[in-house]
């Protein structure tokens, strides 16, 4: 075969492979080991120089074009490969946003957050402990010891005996307290955190779930006194109910963890027949609270004539509720969306002191 039909041939052959496979069998029928045009080439070392000379060129240009064509040929497939993967492997970010938006972000969540932006601005950190707690966070440290009538009063959900850790009875926290205690075992004074969390009681009516939710708020440093809780609370509670007319009542009460303890009620007004906080027609409590007893602060191993502070807590369904106008707790977790549609909050509405903790 002359060179010039071998030339003609390999180009339609190239030009008619439609596939990158079908190419590479044209490239090694002609540029392999065994290929036709490197069978041309290896008959250039028995040719004499002037023969060489005229058919040199000829084979040599015959390579370079059938090397340049395959080249060319492999650049178009992979662009039409390319191509087609872009053509069916479709993402589509022109699809339309749904007619509205779905989810929303559960009440207990938008205050748990206004309630970390509320303290962080006054220096708190957020601390977090286990929901499976054993009985010494849960109740001894914290001056309950097993006999103590406040552990029957806390209906507690208790894990079986072979389930104990460390010869503990383990126990689904009562309240967040005991994040007192891990906190002030874990860290130096001074110490500000907010601990917000579940909690679980063996409980269930309108006004009790099995689970709810609680915030507590520690402060341990020197010279703390019961000024600084009073000033703490009032101005937590302003910003909260974001009204300069949140009025406080102090009343004596017990909590085994402090010595003093105070209830603490936030006043409200009657207006169209509803509560609303602020003013001081009547009083509804809000936060147990007190300075911290010597014997918790000693159980952390800490010095109760060297560090003193305050604690509170309270709930953060309930602190919802006053908020926002829910009246039976049992809803918040029905996950009904009817309700979390009414009462949920814009994912972009994320709680600011500058804009208004509940704007
Ligand atoms: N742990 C208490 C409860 O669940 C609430 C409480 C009262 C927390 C007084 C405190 C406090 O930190 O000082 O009922």
């Amino acid at each position: 075969m002359d060179i010039e039909t071998l030339q003609t041939e390999l180009m339609a052959a190239i030009e008619s492979a439609d596939t990158l496979e079908a190419l590479e069998a044209v490239r090694v029928s002609a540029l392999g080991k065994q290929g036709s045009v490197s069978a041309l080439l290896k008959t250039m070392g028995g040719m004499s120089p002037e023969e060489r000379q005229t058919q040199g060129p000829i084979i040599n240009g015959l390579r370079e074009s059938i090397t340049s064509a395959l080249t060319a040929k492999k650049a178009d497939l992979e662009t039409a490969e390319l191509n087609r993967r872009l053509a069916t492997e479709r993402v589509d970010m022109t699809l339309p946003a749904p007619d509205a938006p779905r989810g929303t972000i559960h009440p207990v969540s938008q205050v748990m957050d206004e309630l970390a932006e509320i303290f962080a601005d006054m220096g708190f950190a957020v601390a977090e402990g286990p929901e499976i707690e054993d009985d010494w966070h849960n109740f001894t440290a914290l001056n309950i010891p097993e006999t103590h009538p406040a552990r029957a009063m806390h209906d507690t959900f208790y894990f079986p005996d072979d389930m104990a850790r460390d010869g503990q009875k383990m126990v689904l926290r009562t309240h967040t307290s005991p994040v007192q205690i891990r906190t002030m075992t874990s860290q130096e004074p001074p110490i500000r955190i907010i601990a917000p969390g579940r909690v679980y009681r063996s409980d269930s009516d309108a006004t009790h779930t099995p689970m709810f939710h609680q915030i507590e708020g520690l402060v341990i440093d020197k010279g703390i006194h019961l000024g600084h809780l009073k000033w703490t609370l009032e101005t937590f509670l302003k910003a909260y109910f974001e009204r300069e007319d949140v009025v406080l009542r102090l009343r004596p009460s017990y909590f085994p963890f402090t010595e003093p303890s105070v209830e603490v009620d936030v006043g409200y007004s009657v207006i169209n027949g509803k509560r609303v906080i602020g003013g001081s027609e009547g009083w509804m409590e809000v936060l147990g609270s007190g300075m911290v007893h010597r014997k918790v602060i000693e159980a952390c191993g800490l010095d109760p004539d060297v560090w003193q502070g305050f604690a509170f807590g309270t709930g953060v369904d309930r602190l919802a509720m006053l908020k926002y106008g829910m009246d039976d707790l049992r809803a918040f977790f029905d996950g009904d969306n009817r309700w979390l549609q009414h009462y949920g909050f814009n994912a972009l509405d994320v709680p600011t002191l500058s804009g208004g903790v509940g704007a």
